[in-house]
């Protein structure tokens, strides 16, 4: 390859795509990839949907711009309908942005202009998990939960509070799991006691953990616990739906699993599943018509509500539901998790399997019993990663315990994927494995 001119995060590059489509991709050289994590959970519906380019391509025909001071437009109207009516009771006033970080940026901000003009001037202060992640902006940095992300921004940044995710597949207590989900709420309550509940704006949580905690889920009595404890404290609850929502976990938004009524929801990825960079806020009505009464919303972006982007995002919501790829993102993903737990006889190293729907992740330990992390330096995110390249299988890794240690890998492919796609997956994650383990000198059980 030629030098490019080019940069990304780190100095490591990919080979060029030629082509997608369905679970597929290939590049430049004529290599097929399965894409098992839709890029970074994006991919909802594969690659090259047919009826997705077609609504785009029409869209294109009439007018691939509109700022929103000068036109509204059809496609940006018909998605807020659709999505309104996807929301909890009430959480009907879709704003729409470009991406993750930017609808994360618009809730803090609604949120904090909502007490603001309420009277609840000291009320700023967002409370969120660690590890967790919210973005790459510096207010959602702020609110992130992983070191290499924070830190070298610390001081230009008022970094907010902080409480444990509810990690208790790490915990050695005699506690049961719900009791240890009660636990860990009483965290957030400590917290918001600590930091002065008149001075705790809103609490953001990713309902299933993304890519910090490698697809975390909490008991049960932790999701019911922080709703009546946010409730009970004039606390705003906000839903990061980002990677969650859209079906990805087998319901619409992961909350319904817990029947959380969040007061914002926010989403990107599988909302417009990288057709169209597309994001959206659900934000209650109340707190909208109260912001909008006082003056407007001291917020927004060139682009939001971009009429091609919110065309793809109509016809890639439609094509979800029509086709029921939220049932089979329960159903396959019921498959896999069992797949990949069966995977824990011939891999002792593997520690832990979890998640739901398609939203599935696999850590590797040093041993079971404890949960100890495999050593740092033997950088098992990036090398069972690269073998399952090398063979033609795209998984996502990162750092599970706050981003410094810790690997998990994520197996989420497209909520399309078949039975017979499956297997395939797997098997080619057993030869990443071997092979893995073999580099590494970890045991196998054949
Ligand atoms: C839970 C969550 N929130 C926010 C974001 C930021 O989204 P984006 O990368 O589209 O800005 C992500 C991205 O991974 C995410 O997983």
């Amino acid at each position: 390859m030629s030098e490019s001119h080019l940069f990304y995060q780190t100095g490591s590059r990919r080979p060029r795509i030629a082509r997608a489509e369905g679970i597929y991709a290939w590049d430049v050289d004529g290599k097929r990839y399965i894409d098992a994590s839709s890029g970074p959970m994006v991919s909802n519906i594969g690659h090259s949907n047919p009826r997705v380019l077609e609504a785009m391509k029409r869209q294109m025909d009439r007018a691939t711009f509109a700022y929103r001071l000068h036109f509204e437009n059809e496609p940006a109207e018909a998605l807020a309908t659709l999505t309104a009516s996807l929301m909890p009771d009430a959480l009907d006033r879709i704003f729409f942005v470009s991406g993750g970080s930017e609808a994360v940026e618009s809730c803090l901000k609604l949120a904090r202009q909502y007490a603001y003009v309420t009277g609840q001037q000291k009320r700023w202060k967002v409370l969120s998990l660690f590890p967790s992640y919210h973005g790459s902006t510096l207010g959602a940095v702020a609110i992130t939960g992983m070191h290499q992300f924070v830190e070298p921004f610390r001081d230009m940044i008022r970094v907010m509070p902080k409480i444990p995710a509810p990690t208790c597949y790490l915990d050695h207590d005699a506690l049961s799991f719900e009791e240890r989900g009660l636990r860990y709420a009483a965290g957030l309550r400590a917290e918001i006691e600590s930091q002065g509940p008149d001075t705790v704006l809103a609490f953001i949580m990713e309902p299933v953990g993304g890519a910090s905690t490698g697809a975390l889920v909490g008991p049960d009595s932790w999701y019911h616990e922080v709703q009546a404890i946010c409730r009970e404290y004039g606390i705003l609850l906000i839903a990061d739906e980002v990677m969650t929502g859209a079906g990805r976990t087998g319901r619409f938004l992961a909350g319904e699993h817990w029947g959380l009524r969040p007061d914002i929801i926010v989403m990107a990825k599988g909302f417009a599943a990288g057709y169209a960079p597309l994001g959206a806020m659900a934000a209650d009505r109340d707190i909208v018509a109260t912001v909008i009464e006082h003056g407007g919303f001291a917020h927004g972006y060139t682009y939001a509500g971009n009429p091609l982007a919110c065309a793809a995002g109509l016809a890639v919501i439609n094509e979800v539901l029509d086709n029921d790829l939220i049932g089979n993102a329960a159903r396959q993903g019921d498959r896999l998790k069992s797949a990949l737990t069966e995977l824990m006889e011939r891999y002792p190293f593997i520690g832990d399997v979890r998640g739901k729907g398609l939203l599935l992740a696999f850590e590797l330990v040093a041993d079971r019993e404890t949960m100890e992390p495999l050593p740092v330096e033997l950088q098992a995110h990036s090398r069972l990663v690269e073998e399952a390249y090398a063979r033609g299988l795209i998984i996502y890794s990162r750092r599970t315990r706050g981003g410094t240690i810790g690997d998990h890998f994520m197996v989420c492919p497209p909520l399309i994927v078949s039975e017979a796609q499956l297997d395939e997956i797997v098997s080619i994650l057993i030869d990443s494995l071997d092979a893995f383990a073999a580099a590494a000198g970890l045991p196998v059980d054949r």
